[in-house]
């Protein structure tokens, strides 16, 4: 990062619960461990609610530091707030945003930035109804068009539109004012550790290359789960549904990475490149191979119509039809208001041929890879149970990261991302032809849901989910192991 240069980022919805939770607790972290530059950066919020900075400052504080660590964060806690500013405006309004643009450039100057160039990263913390219209003020009003060697970068989160069309409409309407390299697609699932670790684990380790096709795998799991409901939320999550909130976005984007052949190299453009062509290559879902549910409840909320079929529960089956993977179920799962918070991959291999042991009752191979909580990878096989019988048991080649990296904290993936976003780096951001690819994918079954033609099973909050879905994963080849 260079020295003599200015760097705003600057929050829009500002006042909202992404921006307080997610967004500025990252930028205080990344300030915190020296990673923002405090004689280059200086962070605005902006919201239609007038506030002073004070009151903005004191509106976020609480986010930002929890009792544990408060004493010990203090002093970098007020630097860091003193950088903050406020301006409030509407999000189509000239008027706003020209208040806005004044106040960045007066921070500019005040850093007397060499050359007048100035970086600008704006953080969208807004529903995607408004990106337009603030995309276009952006535009108008923030960016300095005579600027050489700085840039203007726009930071947009999910959900990205609600179908194909829609998507590809704001795409288009975003993508006519800015150029893809600067339009930074986030889904935070990429910035988290264990889903960064997988490329290196399946190209740098020559244990797995020979074996990671339909040849020896049997079928591929990913699974987020949930131990709480949409509290709060469900009048957005009743007008997009599981499927919208983490599989089609979440959930596919870790399938790429599982399933995407090596990149050339580990340029971005390379990468996304080949999740291209994993998405491409997916065929249409049956609706057979879907289950979906709604936790008894859910209705309750008073924003939910008494009638909604929306899933807050889906297993649906992907199947990629290539010469890796032809055969192979991906399947993806997701649920709000399940037993556990969890969230792994699961690649199940097949069973050995001539089992002379006859042991394979007990399990399968299955390597584990645990994104979250608690980061770690385990391969369950097939070891003799210790002692003078010759008996076989299921046991576990375990690598958990509080274990073997107990110095290392693991970083916030928002934290990551706002980082690459500083550099430049998009390796980690969607790419828009991935995203249309993705639409595809989920767009008719998510018309059928919505005709009511896909209905959703009601099951027991705390549950697995409904039972069908067990019954589909085993229709699929999924062999249950214990405990699981
Ligand atoms: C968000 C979804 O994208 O991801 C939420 O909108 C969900 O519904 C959240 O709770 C889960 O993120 P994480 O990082 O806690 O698994």
């Amino acid at each position: 990062v260079s020295e003599s240069r200015s760097l705003s980022i600057i929050v829009l919805g500002a006042t909202g619960d992404l921006a307080k939770k997610k967004t500025f607790p990252a930028l205080f972290n990344l300030y915190h461990q020296g990673f923002l530059n405090p004689d280059e950066v200086h962070i605005f919020g902006y919201a239609r609610t007038k506030l002073s900075d004070q009151e903005l400052r004191d509106k976020i504080r609480r986010y930002l530091v929890d009792e544990k660590n408060a004493s010990e964060k203090a002093e970098t806690l007020s630097k860091f707030l003193q950088l903050i500013k406020y301006v409030s405006g509407p999000y189509d309004s000239e008027d706003g945003f020209k208040r806005l643009d004044k106040a960045i450039s007066e921070h500019e100057i005040s850093k007397k930035s060499s050359q007048g160039s100035s970086r600008r990263l704006f953080y969208l913390a807004l529903p995607p109804s408004v990106y337009p219209p603030v995309c276009k003020m952006i535009k108008e009003c923030c960016t300095n068009k005579s600027d050489v060697g700085g840039w203007t970068r726009i930071v947009v989160e999910k959900p990205f539109g609600k179908d194909l069309e829609s998507a590809e409409q704001l795409s288009s309407q975003i993508g006519g004012l800015f150029d893809e390299t600067q339009i930074y697609r986030i889904d935070h699932y990429l910035g988290k550790e264990l889903v960064q670790n997988m490329l290196v684990l399946r190209f740098a380790n020559r244990f797995f290359l020979p074996l990671w096709n339909r040849d020896n795998i049997a079928n591929v799991q990913i699974v987020f789960r949930e131990d709480f409901g949409t509290e709060g939320r469900g009048g957005y999550f009743d007008e997009y549904g599981i499927i919208r909130d983490i599989i089609q976005n979440h959930l596919l984007q870790v399938l790429c990475l599982v399933a995407m052949e090596k990149p050339i190299s580990l340029k971005p453009e390379h990468i996304r490149d080949e999740k291209v062509k994993v998405l491409q290559s997916v065929i249409p879902i049956k609706d057979k191979e879907v289950v979906l549910g709604q936790y008894e409840g859910y209705r309750d909320d008073p924003t939910v119509p008494n009638d909604s079929n929306t899933p807050t529960f889906a297993t649906t089956i992907l199947r990629i039809d290539n010469e890796r993977w032809e055969g192979v179920p991906f399947i993806l799962k997701a649920g709000k208001a399940m037993g556990s918070k969890k969230a792994d991959i699961r690649i199940q291999f097949k069973d050995v041929p001539g089992d002379i042991f006859k042991c394979q009752k007990q399990g399968r191979n299955e390597f584990v890879i645990r994104l979250q909580p608690s980061e770690a990878m385990y391969m369950k096989l097939t070891v003799k149970q210790p002692g003078l019988e010759m008996q076989t048991v299921q046991s576990e080649l375990d690598l958990s990261y509080k274990q073997r990296y107990q110095d290392v904290s693991i970083p916030e993936a928002y934290e990551r991302l706002i980082l690459d976003t500083i550099k430049g780096d998009q390796q980690h951001f969607v790419r828009r032809d991935e995203l249309k690819a993705a639409w595809e994918i989920f767009t008719p079954l998510l018309h059928r849901i919505e005709k009511g033609e896909v209905k959703s099973i009601p099951y027991k909050p705390g549950s697995r989910g409904p039972t069908e879905a067990d019954q589909l994963l085993e229709k699929a080849g999924y062999l249950q192991t214990h405990g699981y």
